[in-house]
């Protein structure tokens, strides 16, 4: 018995035919997706012909086509578009490709052959494009606009000319499988979704995300169609949280990302954010216990942050050291840093973070550590560096 899927018409002709992973739990097994996250694919139906705008992750391939099928045949597709290689969004093209044997592989010459290096692909079925070629539906054109690295050296963007609809692959997207197809309909939450979205994948290609949102000014975009999350036909509040996230101003907030044993850092983190929420936002963040996906989403506009942690076997915590790594690696605008650390019998923790927080764009503003628990001098140093980051953060 043919089971009926969800498809949906999100413009004249254009079918979302995506799929919901409400069950993974991790994304590039970097960062924890309590949410699940979807798989959005498109059919965009012109007169003459048709077009799949990107596929879905490995496991999903029967549902893609099954959807497909509910508004024509895939074996008359006429053209896969793939504006981004990475197997969630391209995996599913070999199975499309044994489907609809005539279609053509539309794809930039890096995403070309990053998909010839991944998947069992025919050369032959490939056909390369460039940012402003057009393809022609018949009543309908396709244009491709040229946006590497975001978040791989080989995305493009779609853009359906007639009614103003972007596919932009994954900018714009967000982590998050949900009934709601539509941006309104999932509420104002969906900014929060983006953000963290935003921290974790597109914050280390800050500039080249800018550049992107540079160039969609010469485009009318009435609909922003991305491969996560849901979808945004009024797009100016999302595109004007991305000009915010890719600019020059951060707000005045200190992220506190800690950890803490026997209470002794805790002590510290507790006076640090007392002494910095009287002047700017202090926003504690206690690891081991609140997902880091928001703490990607929180280091995208924090102009000061403070690590805390103990010394553990001559270093900081584990944790601390997986945050701070991953911090790093995902390349935030902080300007100021700090540490605030508790030991022991011996330090260490503060000499192996400096070293984290260097190579940063971010200055170390200075490091408290306190063997035992904080006395009030040690408290009174913890006030200094919160009083000076503060300030700095103004
Ligand atoms: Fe959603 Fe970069 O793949």
């Amino acid at each position: 018995m043919a089971i009926t899927r969800e498809v949906r018409e999100i413009s004249s002709d254009v079918y979302w035919v995506g799929v919901r992973d409400w069950d993974r739990k991790f994304f590039d097994k970097l960062v924890p997706l309590p949410e699940g996250t979807t798989y959005n694919a498109y059919l965009v139906q012109g007169e003459d012909k048709t077009a799949l705008v990107d596929t879905v992750n490995p496991g999903f391939e029967k549902e893609l086509e099954e959807k497909i099928r509910q508004v024509t045949d895939p074996e008359g597709l006429d053209y896969l578009i793939m504006n981004h290689a990475e197997p969630d969004h391209a995996n599913g093209l070999s199975h499309m490709v044994s489907l609809a044997g005539d279609a053509e592989i539309l794809a930039t010459k890096k995403g070309k052959d990053m998909a010839l290096s991944l998947y069992d692909l025919p050369e032959e079925k490939f056909h390369v494009v460039e940012g402003g070629d057009t393809l022609d539906l018949g009543d309908k054109i396709l244009e491709f606009i040229e946006a590497p690295w975001l978040h791989w050296p080989e995305t493009m963007f779609t853009y359906y000319r007639e009614e103003g609809v972007l596919f932009p692959s994954d900018f714009f997207g967000a982590h998050v499988a949900t009934p709601k197809l539509y941006a309104d309909e999932f509420g104002e939450d969906v900014l929060k979704r983006a953000k963290d979205y935003f921290g974790e994948i597109m914050m280390p290609f800050r500039p080249r995300a800018k550049r992107a949102l540079d160039k969609l000014e010469e485009y009318e975009v009435n609909t922003i169609a991305p491969s996560h999350g849901v979808i945004y036909r009024n797009p100016e509040k999302i595109l004007e949280a991305h000009r915010s996230w890719t600019g020059a101003e951060l707000d005045e907030k200190v992220l506190i990302p800690y950890v803490s044993m026997w209470g002794s850092t805790a002590e510290m983190v507790h006076v640090l954010r007392e002494t910095i929420a009287s002047e700017v936002d202090a926003v504690p963040f206690e690891v081991s216990s609140q997902n880091l996906n928001n703490l990607a989403g929180e280091l995208v506009d924090s102009a000061g942050v403070v690590f805390g942690t103990p010394t553990v076997l001559a270093g900081p915590h584990p944790q601390i050291i997986y945050t701070a790594t991953l911090a790093k690696k995902l390349n935030p605008p902080t300007k100021y840093f700090g540490i605030v650390e508790s030991h022991g019998w011996a330090g260490g923790a503060v000499r192996e973070l400096s070293k984290l927080v260097e190579g940063t764009s971010g200055e170390l503003l200075g490091a408290v550590d306190v063997k035992g628990s904080p006395e009030e001098g040690d408290l009174e140093r913890v006030i200094e560096l919160g009083e000076e980051i503060a300030e700095k953060v103004k």
